[in-house]
């Protein structure tokens, strides 16, 4: 027993040399839980909770103890060939989940494992790299918050097109009276002469004329753009269904909203990853979805219609909006979640895209993008501004928007 002793030591040094050149060697990527499992998970969030309801794919809530590393790290990056070996556990699975495949994911172990790190704390990032993490209680109040701010700015949204619909509808009747009345008018005047003050035939076609130059006007301005079209799509693609009611992730299917210029529209494949299996929807049956299947098999692309669509010369960059300004989708294209047929809500005009620039502040100080702007920074270190909206660092300059 004595004599043991010192060799046991001798081992554990041994292994903490290992341990230690291994830590050092490995550099970041033996760290559990770093920011990028927080972006790898997006991916998996479409169809996952770690915690809440069930999804399309099990709640991952202990995955980590139900099933061994070895296991996790073949099935996440290939499922469908752990299930085709005739892994018991996952034809079993997968049998259970209506035999929805879940896509293969490109990740090196050491992802996975950051990953499978991640979703044992929880889907929270390691305490190291979070901030301060408010508490519970404050999280649910912001939410509470943000959620009656978002259903207030919904309802009074929801009213406002109402209103500028039947202002518009509105528009048409009041431009045939009044043509009709200029028509009226000018028969007296010249042919049946009922009316014996001339001063009234004066001031009606003064009148009429205008409205109908000011209607005309209008109109030309509101020419080639399309305010509230809603086109009907080649499939009967609900929103609705998918980004509200299964939870699915705008950019999961938008992927590109983030790092390009286009949100891009999703191709057949990406609907197949589900509707290889989902054969029949509660509201079309299989009619829609067979639509899906068949654009899969012959390979002909859905054709959807284009709704929103700036002219030529304006240059617009979703990444710019959405990964640097932290815009929400919703500022711009209204509570698409809640669309069965994606509308346009706003107009998309430049004084629009001027309006919004002139009032949203920048998260100017912190961000190294501004440090060129040495002028504004002085002036708000002075207090001679109080905040950089915008506008101030370019989104007013017309070469900006236009080629
Ligand atoms: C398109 C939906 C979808 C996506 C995206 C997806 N999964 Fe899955 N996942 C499923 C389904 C469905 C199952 C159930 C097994 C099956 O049907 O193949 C599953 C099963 C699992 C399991 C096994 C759970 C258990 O109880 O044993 C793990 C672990 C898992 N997924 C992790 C991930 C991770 C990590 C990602 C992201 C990198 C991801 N999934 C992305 C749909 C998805
Ligand atoms: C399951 C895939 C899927 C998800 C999830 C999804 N979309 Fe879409 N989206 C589509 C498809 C397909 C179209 C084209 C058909 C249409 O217009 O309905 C589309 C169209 C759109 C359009 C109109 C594009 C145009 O032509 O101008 C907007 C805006 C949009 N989506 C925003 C969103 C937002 C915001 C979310 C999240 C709340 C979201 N989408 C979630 C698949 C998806
Ligand atoms: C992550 C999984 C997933 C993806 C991706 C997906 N869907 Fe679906 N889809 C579903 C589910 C779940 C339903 C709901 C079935 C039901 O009604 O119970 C559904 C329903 C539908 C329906 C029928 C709606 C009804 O209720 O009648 C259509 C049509 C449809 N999807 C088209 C598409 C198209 C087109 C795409 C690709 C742009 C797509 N889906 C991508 C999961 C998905
Ligand atoms: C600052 C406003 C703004 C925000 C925020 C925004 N969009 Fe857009 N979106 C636009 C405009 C403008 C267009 C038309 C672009 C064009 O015609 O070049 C557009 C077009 C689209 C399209 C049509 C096709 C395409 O590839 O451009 C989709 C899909 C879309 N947006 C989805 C989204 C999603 C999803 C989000 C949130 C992640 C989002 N948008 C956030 C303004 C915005
Ligand atoms: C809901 C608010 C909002 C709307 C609507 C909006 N933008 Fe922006 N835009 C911003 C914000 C905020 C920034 C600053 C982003 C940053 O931090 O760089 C920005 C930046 C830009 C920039 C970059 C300016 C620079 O410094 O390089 C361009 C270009 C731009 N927007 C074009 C447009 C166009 C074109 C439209 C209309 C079709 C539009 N935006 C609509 C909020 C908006
Ligand atoms: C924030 C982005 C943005 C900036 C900055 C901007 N524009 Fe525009 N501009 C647009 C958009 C979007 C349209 C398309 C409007 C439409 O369809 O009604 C447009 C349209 C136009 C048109 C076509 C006429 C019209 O109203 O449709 C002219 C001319 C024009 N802009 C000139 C300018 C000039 C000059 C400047 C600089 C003082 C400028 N723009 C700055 C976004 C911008």
């Amino acid at each position: 027993m004595i004599r043991l002793l010192p060799l046991l030591n001798r081992i554990n040094r041994v292994g903490l040399i290992v341990l230690f050149t291994g830590f050092l060697m490995s550099g970041n990527q033996a760290q559990a839980q770093t920011p990028e499992a927080e972006k790898n998970f997006q991916v998996c969030k479409a169809c996952h909770n770690i915690d809440g309801p069930k999804l399309i794919g099990p709640n991952l809530a202990g995955v980590t103890e139900r099933r061994t590393t070895e296991w996790l790290i073949k099935f996440i990056r290939n499922s469908q060939e752990v299930i085709q070996s005739g892994d018991p556990i996952a034809v079993q699975l997968f049998e259970e989940y209506n035999r929805i495949p879940m896509p293969p994911n490109p990740l090196s172990d050491e992802q996975i494992m950051d990953l499978l790190a991640y979703i044992k704390n929880g889907g929270k990032v390691a305490a190291e790299f979070a901030q301060a993490a408010p508490t519970d209680e404050q999280v649910a109040q912001k939410q509470a918050l943000i959620d009656e701010m978002q259903a207030k700015h919904l309802e009074n949204e929801a009213r406002l097109i109402e209103l500028e619909r039947d202002a518009n509808r509105n528009f048409g009747t009041t431009f045939i009276i009044t043509l009709i009345i200029l028509i009226v008018v000018l028969f007296d005047l010249l042919v049946t002469k009922v009316i014996k003050a001339r001063f009234v035939h004066s001031i009606l076609i003064l009148v009429s004329v205008f409205i109908i130059g000011e209607i005309l006007y209008k109109e030309a301005t509101m020419l080639g753009r399309q305010q509230y079209y809603q086109p009907e799509q080649p499939v009967w693609f609900s929103h609705r269904i998918h980004a509200e009611q299964n939870k699915i992730d705008c950019l999961y299917c938008h992927s590109s909203v983030e790092k390009g210029k286009s949100a891009g529209i999703p191709s057949t494949q990406l609907c197949m990853n589900c509707h290889n299996v989902v054969r029949s929807g509660k509201i079309t049956g299989t009619v829609e979805i067979a639509k899906v299947i068949e654009s899969w098999e012959t390979g002909k692309p859905i054709e959807w219609i284009r709704i929103h669509n700036l002219p030529d010369h304006v240059y617009f960059n979703h990444a710019q909006h959405v990964q640097v300004a932290k815009l929400d989708c919703a500022e711009c294209h209204g509570a698409v979640e809640k669309m069965d047929e994606v509308m346009q809500v706003h107009d998309l005009s430049m004084g629009w895209c001027l309006e919004c620039h002139r009032k949203t502040e920048v998260q100017f100080t912190s961000n190294s993008f501004y440090e060129t702007y040495e002028k504004l920074h002085e002036q708000l270190k002075s207090g001679q501004i109080k905040k950089v909206t915008a506008d101030m660092v370019g989104g007013d300059n017309c070469m900006k928007c236009h080629y």
